[in-house]
């Protein structure tokens, strides 16, 4: 295992070197090392950021479910690989072995397969954070299915929408969810969705909540009778290295969420390799993330990127604040985690907290701290690092995106010193690089410009679903030859990177991706709003809140402005989710706008986030006299 874990700075300097230097060689070995291959690959790498095509470890056949499964049972047969927290701390908790994931991921595959799902197939994931979700996961990736987890927080349209986007065939959910002491009727949700989607044939549904629901004839079946019957033996699917493993929608700047799809080999090398070294993991560890399976970070963290190493990994069903704001460091304490992995929002909602529910917890089986999906600044880096890593544990700041599939900037725990509010250094193999608007690259340090990725490496998204030139369009084409991120980073004297934030208009709330065009979309369908505008501004909690200017049509001008407010929420959250809800709304007579017609932001933006000193010259508007208006009753 020479090149797997990273001890000491120095160290990461030569293999980063290395890994620069040949990144063919350096991934080759990687990939022999550790990975199970039914054939090996003819060739590591070919692309071609133009086009752009990216193909890893081309001629390999492999199954990944193998890998984070088969090939542990002769050692680790008996060791815990799920180890599921509920919701209720009264409802125990329960291991899964490697073993019996097996069992179930065979179980699970032979009953997608009795409902014709087979190679390629879309199945549309809809489930709350129960271990079904992690083995549905699996079970398509043992037929070679391809699967689009939707986060069980999105409505109903949001869910048609994705369904529809990539024609899924099946969609498995649940009766309900429980989130908190809210139980939540997600059947129902899923049937709303699918009177819009004629292309779904079956839809599996698991048992959680026990409530009264619809089972629509010929087409809703339950799964755990079907599971009952199923052979637990199923022989996995031999899949081309770049064969899709899965679709995951994103938000994008425009238009419909970007179904990004990743294929088999590389995202499976790069998250397996990431997660052993990013966290420092051996096998003794239990490691936590708290983060749903719904997004990328579930995905590679959760589920593929731990379970390929063989280790143990917490998937937690209820929220922080429940039952009380001490539940995180309870199951810490319960479960003698070793890694804990979360979100900044997180931590800024629990360091408002009192003291005393961290202080009532062990929390001294934790060794490395990790926070994602947006910045972390430095208040709550430095509340994280005293109070729950007793300033023993390092705090790995991770900066990565849906697109890249797995961690990109990272320190290196026991290895990079850390700074607050810093991603540090890119992760081996990843080569960034600043870009100024010119499309200059910015060398040297102490400067800041437009985040790229220079070179490819193993997980990167392979294109959008059914949108190929969307996908040059959004990533390809705004620096010629680079992979652009979308996000603004500087680079300090020593070469540590920090994100300064997303330099386009999506809007980063409590760590998810909002897109404004979804947003405002929602909102233009209520029938009193003539036009909107979303921007975001700082929220000590959320990171960002939504701010939406609208005007209303005449018929809306007499209405009563707080339930007009709380109509447009219900709008939004019919149509994305409550996760998109407004928290100021602020009504106009008009929005300023170029001469072009287009809205300008970057005014709202500035009068959002109370920094009207130098809005910059408003004169060329084709309504100025509307910018004092709305500075005069902001919120
Ligand atoms: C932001 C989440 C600062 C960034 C894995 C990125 C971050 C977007 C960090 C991707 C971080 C993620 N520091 N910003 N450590 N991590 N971001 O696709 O703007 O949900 O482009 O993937 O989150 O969000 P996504």
């Amino acid at each position: 295992m020479s090149n797997y874990h990273i001890k000491h700075l120095e160290e990461y300097y030569q293999v980063y070197r290395k890994s620069v230097r040949n990144p063919e060689l350096f991934w080759e070995e990687v990939a022999e090392e550790h990975f199970l291959w039914r054939k090996k690959w003819d060739n590591v790498l070919s692309w071609d950021f133009k086009k752009p095509e990216i193909k890893w470890f081309e001629g390999a056949k492999l199954n990944i479910t193998e890998n984070c499964i088969d090939r542990h049972l002769t050692t680790r047969a008996n060791k815990t690989a799920i180890l599921f927290e509920p919701n209720n701390p009264n409802e125990p908790a329960q291991h899964i072995t490697y073993k019996q994931l097996h069992e179930r991921v065979g179980k699970f595959a032979n009953v997608l397969k009795s409902k014709g799902i087979g190679k390629g197939d879309r199945v549309c994931i809809y489930l709350p954070m129960i271990p079904e979700l992690a083995v549905a996961l699996l079970a398509c990736a043992r037929i070679g299915a391809i699967h689009s987890v939707v986060f069980a927080g999105f409505s109903a349209t949001a869910l048609s929408t994705r369904i529809n986007d990539c024609d899924a065939k099946m969609v498995i959910t649940s009766d309900g969810s429980y989130r908190g002491d809210k139980s939540i009727d997600l059947k129902g949700i899923v049937d709303d969705a699918l009177k819009s989607c004629p292309g779904v044939q079956s839809v599996l549904v698991v048992n959680r909540t026990n409530r009264t629901i619809q089972m629509k004839d010929g087409r809703d079946v339950w799964l755990q009778p079907l599971l009952d019957e199923a052979d637990t033996n199923c022989e996995p699917e031999i899949m081309d290295a770049e064969d899709p493993l899965f679709i995951l929608y994103t938000s994008g700047s425009t238009g419909m969420p970007k179904g990004m799809m990743h294929s088999t080999a590389g995202y499976m090398v790069y998250t397996a390799y990431t997660f052993k070294n990013v966290f420092q993991y051996k096998e003794e560890d239990i490691y936590w993330c708290t983060a749903d399976i719904g997004w990328i970070t579930g995905h590679s963290y959760i589920v593929y990127g731990p379970l390929a190493n063989g280790a143990t990994t917490v998937m937690f069903e209820g929220v922080p604040s429940y039952p009380d704001f001490g539940r995180f460091w309870e199951v810490v304490e319960k479960h003698k985690v070793t890694q804990f992995y979360t979100a900044p929002t997180a931590i800024r909602a629990l360091a408002k907290q009192g003291m005393e529910f961290i202080e009532k917890h062990d929390l001294s089986s934790l060794k490395v701290l990790g926070t994602v999906g947006e910045p972390i600044n430095e208040e709550a880096w430095h509340w994280y690092n005293d109070n729950v890593g007793k300033k023993k544990s390092p705090i790995v700041d991770t900066w990565w995106q849906t697109e890249t599939g797995g961690i990109m900037i990272t320190p290196i725990p026991f290895a990079t010193p850390t700074k607050p509010t810093y991603a540090t250094l890119p992760f081996i193999g990843i080569q960034p690089a600043l870009m100024d608007e010119q499309g200059n690259e910015i060398k040297g340090n102490q400067v800041d410009g437009r985040l790229c990725i220079k070179f490819p490496w193993p997980s990167i998204a392979r294109t959008i679903w059914g949108n190929h030139q969307r996908y040059k369009d959004t990533y390809f084409s705004a620096f010629e030859n680079m992979y652009f991120t979308g996000d603004g980073a500087l680079r300090d004297e020593v070469g540590y990177y920090r994100i300064t934030g997303r330099v386009d208009d999506v809007i980063i709330v409590s760590g998810h991706n909002l897109g404004t065009a979804p947003i405002e979309d929602a909102i233009n369908e209520h029938p009193a709003v003539s036009e909107s505008a979303i921007v975001g501004f700082p929220h000590d909690v959320k990171g960002f809140a939504l701010y939406g200017y609208v005007t209303l049509k005449e018929t809306g001008e007499s209405r009563d402005h707080d339930n007009l407010r709380k109509e447009i929420n219900q709008v939004i959250t019919e149509h994305i989710g409550p996760i998109a809800k407004l928290d100021k709304i602020q009504f106009t007579s008009g929005l300023p706008k170029t001469r072009s017609g287009k809205i300008m932001r970057r005014i709202l933006r500035k009068i959002a986030c109370k920094e009207t000193d130098n809005l910059g010259d408003t004169s060329t508007l084709l309504n100025p006299e509307v910018v004092q208006e709305i500075m005069d009753n902001a919120l």
